[in-house]
């Protein structure tokens, strides 16, 4: 018998172009781990379960800015520069949203889970990875239509600060105000959409009043605790940037902080299947991804 000569892993018939594909490949995956080890260790941020291919291409990008030709080359100045930290969060933070996002999602909403609400002395709501907060001023909204408002409390929460700045500030480019009314209107909308904005050149200034009962605050879905116990959950468009490993972390986080009989929103993408919970939660429209904590007490 003779012995290969080839070092481990490498296959005989492999041409020399194929092992320097294959050896860069590895050593690449190697940086990328260690990177993301350094990052959690010198700053906290966990990035090590997001999707490796949506974080693979936002790295790249970050690196292109940076001018720098290798992963190591970027952890050196993300290690020695907070500011260059910085960007690589709001790279990683993918903060597209809308007012009214899916406007079908809010009109599922209004008919399925208000109805229970409805019942409740206090409803405490959180609105987790809101980005720059079209998502809780679309509830705000929606909740003052139903005459819920002010008994409500909704807590919203993201882990970018700069994305909650905005958030609080809630101005919003005009150029999107027509979509944003069409999709209110698709949401089941009863007044008149302008009444909740005032024009400002090129903004839109969201009335003040919305946000009497929002309290923002920086939390990470990844590291932080529960912190209170909810009656409604909004976390859409956030784990799909997830492997399936956090994912299933964040379901737990979600469930243990979501009261019986609760609601849970998800992204139109997003889904309770295959997660330890899935049988838990009740079904209030599988399109819409409204769920519902079963209230095992109940019987
Ligand atoms: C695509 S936006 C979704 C915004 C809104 N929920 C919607 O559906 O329109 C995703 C948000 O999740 C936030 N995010 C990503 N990872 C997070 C984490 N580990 N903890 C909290 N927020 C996170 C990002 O900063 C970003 O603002």
């Amino acid at each position: 018998m003779t012995e290969s000569t080839n070092p481990p892993g490498r296959s005989a018939n492999r041409s020399p172009q194929s092992h320097r594909d294959a050896s860069q490949t590895e050593t690449e995956s190697l940086e990328l781990r260690l990177f993301l080890e350094a990052i959690y260790e010198r700053y906290g941020y966990d990035f090590r379960d997001y999707a490796r291919s949506s974080l693979k291409r936002r790295l790249t990008k970050c690196m292109t800015d940076a001018k720098v030709e290798t992963i190591s080359e970027f952890q050196a100045r993300v290690l020695h520069s907070p500011e260059n930290m910085e960007q690589f969060i709001l790279a990683m933070s993918i903060d597209v949203t809308g007012l009214f996002r899916d406007p079908n999602f809010y009109a599922a909403l209004r008919n399925k889970a208000v109805p229970v609400l409805r019942s409740l002395p206090f409803i405490r709501i959180w609105s987790a990875g809101c980005s720059t907060g079209e998502e809780v001023y679309s509830l705000a909204i929606l909740l003052e239509e139903e005459g819920l408002y002010d008994h409500c409390r909704i807590y919203a929460t993201d882990f970018n600060e700069v994305v909650l700045q905005k958030a609080k500030a809630g101005v919003f480019p005009m150029r999107n105000m027509k979509a944003y009314t069409a999709s209110y209107q698709q949401a089941g909308g009863t007044r008149s959409f302008s009444e909740y904005y005032t024009a400002k050149y090129d903004n839109a200034l969201m009335r003040t009043s919305l946000q009497k009962n929002i309290l923002w605050a920086q939390h990470n879905l990844v590291t932080d605790a529960s912190f209170n116990e909810f009656h409604l959950i909004l976390c859409r468009n956030v784990m799909i940037y997830f492997n399936q490993s956090l994912s299933a972390q964040v379901h737990e986080l979600i469930y243990e902080s979501l009261a019986p009989g609760g609601f849970l929103g998800l992204g139109s993408s997003e889904s309770i299947k295959f997660t330890r919970h899935e049988s838990d939660y009740e079904v209030m429209d599988a399109k819409e991804k409204l769920f519902r904590r079963k209230d095992q007490s109940a019987g």
